[in-house]
């Protein structure tokens, strides 16, 4: 059964994990506008447009049809302190690839505000999400990658759970360089016994 778009929102203490509408590209290109020299050193090429408002909303478009049809879930990270209509975007958390099957797994990828580091909301917004992952979706396994000298995303993964399994050589296509990336992964929790 394909997903519920309108049960793609999650709430933490402190954040409203959401897809968001096209017509909050202004938003969403405002956050990236604002983190481009912090968010770029560690995000695959990215295409031209990228910081155009046009690209966002076709983005935002695909977002829930991705959605919609299962391959991933883009939520973008709102302060539940703010209208969701107004709420700046702090960051994103997204599963992406969702594979069925036997695999049954996805790939975690996440960023945050530079301003809003330091605080936790990361390492509340990806736990939210990994329950979720494992709760709701029936997933049983996911993987996050990251640049070896990420130590803050390194921190945020083993924080909630996730253990390196390798190091993938160059992998990922980064501001012209192909980079090596450590893999890490979680697997459900096991349901318990009866
Ligand atoms: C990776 C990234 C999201 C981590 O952000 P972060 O702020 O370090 O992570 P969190 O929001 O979970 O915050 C953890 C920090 O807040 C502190 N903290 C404060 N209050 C806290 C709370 N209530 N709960 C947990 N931690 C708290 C922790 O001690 C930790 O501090 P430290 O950095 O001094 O150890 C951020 O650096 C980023 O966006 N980087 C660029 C994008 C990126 O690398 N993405 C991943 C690519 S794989």
């Amino acid at each position: 059964m394909p997903p519920d778009i309108f049960q793609a929102s999650l709430t933490t203490p402190r954040l409203l994990l959401t897809l968001l509408p096209p017509d909050a590209a202004a938003r969403v290109l405002a956050y990236h506008l604002a983190n481009r020299e912090h968010l770029g050193p560690v995000s695959p090429a990215r295409p031209d447009n990228f910081f155009t408002v046009t690209w966002w909303r076709s983005r935002l478009a695909q977002d829930a049809e991705d959605w919609r049809r299962g391959l991933a879930l883009r939520l973008f990270l709102l302060s539940r302190e703010l209208p969701s209509q107004s709420s700046p975007v702090l960051g994103s958390v997204s599963l992406n690839d969702i594979r069925r099957g036997p695999l049954q797994c996805a790939e975690l990828g996440f960023g945050l505000d530079a301003r809003h580091q330091g605080k936790g909301l990361m390492s509340e917004a990806v736990s939210a999400v990994c329950a979720h992952a494992f709760g709701p979706l029936g997933l049983h396994r996911l993987m996050a990658n990251h640049l070896p000298d990420n130590h803050r995303s390194a921190a945020v993964l083993r924080r909630v759970g996730f253990q390196v399994e390798g190091l993938a050589r160059q992998s990922v296509l980064i501001e012209g360089r192909w980079r090596d990336h450590v893999l890490t992964a979680r697997v459900a929790p096991e349901p318990p016994e009866d």
